[in-house]
């Protein structure tokens, strides 16, 4: 995969007509098991984890489920069919690697596949993760905030993190505890998208209520502890924590088949169902818990941005950042 331009215009394909239909569904399936950190807990109509209940206010149900599952194909697009971007077997194939935030743990099983003598965990605040794992690979509830219950012994050789936005409230120290969980000379790749839609040609300032809640969400991720909008500091967060050979790989992902280029229209049509799936479960838990709405007056919100979202003459995208970073081999 070319290193990415995120300044370079994509040209607008006039001949076509947009559709947020049109990407093929992808549905994952998990498995229930009895135990405690397996209870949910509902409300507005969707499913959210029961471990420390409140802290990430996103649902974890069969429909955020499958948008996770477009976004892995999404993440994966966008970096040419690719799972990460580090340089990860330079110097040495990965013997340990740890995904945080795994949900349904889709990129961990690839990577098993893909390393199959490599040890994969993979943690979360809800247990949404098949129980058919491969052997190399397995997965168990954890709060990325708190301190790690991994040894010295066990350092990884790569730490990964994907669309974690809104369960960190403090990044810094989340990257320092990642840094001190790594063996020399091991990797942390954080994958990110902005919060925050654009365009090229000013067409976004047509979506008048898209604007009007992307500033809501940023303000209410805010006062909600866990800001959404962060992929633009991570790179700067990894220098403060004493990372080495930090890179933001930053790809601009079309929302629509608006682009003439036949690659970045599949992937405009992903990445429109992905910001469509997207509106429901970002909005419900901030506007009810954070800013007061009534869950009426929520899902009044989400009609209408989505509906702003099936206008064909927006010509949208959002920035993808694939952060990475090293930490030292002396250190
Ligand atoms: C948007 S999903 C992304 C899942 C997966 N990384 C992917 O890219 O498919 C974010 C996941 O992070 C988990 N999460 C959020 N805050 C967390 C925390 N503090 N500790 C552990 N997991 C957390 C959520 O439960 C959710 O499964």
């Amino acid at each position: 995969m070319s290193q990415p331009n995120p300044n370079e215009r994509i040209q607008v394909d006039t001949s076509d007509e947009d559709s947020v239909c049109d990407a093929d569904s992808i549905a994952d399936s998990t498995l229930s098991i009895n135990s405690s950190v397996r209870d949910y807990y509902y409300e507005n109509g969707r499913r959210y984890h029961a471990y420390r209940q409140g802290l990430y206010p996103l649902p974890n149900d069969e429909e955020e489920q499958d948008r996770l599952a477009f976004i892995h194909h999404l993440f994966r697009l966008l970096i040419g069919g690719d799972l990460y971007r580090a340089p990860i077997t330079r110097d040495r194939r990965p013997e340990r690697i740890l995904d945080i935030g795994t949900g349904t743990g889709v990129w961990a099983l690839e990577m098993a596949e893909y390393f199959p003598d490599a040890e994969i965990v993979g943690t979360d605040l809800s247990p949404i993760q098949p129980n058919f794992a491969p052997p190399n690979c397995r997965f168990f509830v954890d709060d990325a905030e708190s301190d790690w219950a991994f040894t010295q012994d066990e350092a990884f050789d790569y730490i990964h993190v994907r669309a974690l936005c809104g369960g960190i409230a403090d990044w810094k120290r989340f990257l320092q505890q990642a840094y001190s969980h790594l063996k020399p000379g091991g990797w942390v790749e954080v994958q990110e998208y902005d919060a925050w839609v654009w365009s090229d040609d000013g067409t976004h300032e047509q979506a008048v209520k898209l604007q009007e809640w992307q500033k809501l969400l940023d303000s209410s991720s805010l006062m909600f502890g866990r800001r959404m909008n962060i992929a633009p500091a991570l790179a700067g967060w990894m220098r403060e924590s004493g990372y080495a050979n930090v890179t933001d790989d930053i790809y601009k992902c079309p929302v629509g088949s608006w682009p003439k280029n036949p690659r970045l229209k599949e992937i405009g049509r992903v990445g429109k169902v992905t910001l469509y799936d997207a509106i429901e479960p970002y909005t419900l838990a901030l506007w009810t818990r954070v800013l007061g709405y009534s869950s009426q007056e929520a899902q009044e919100w989400v009609d209408q941005v989505r509906a702003e979202l099936l206008n064909t003459s927006l010509h949208t995208h959002v920035m993808f950042h694939y952060v990475y970073a090293q930490r030292p081999v002396d250190r």
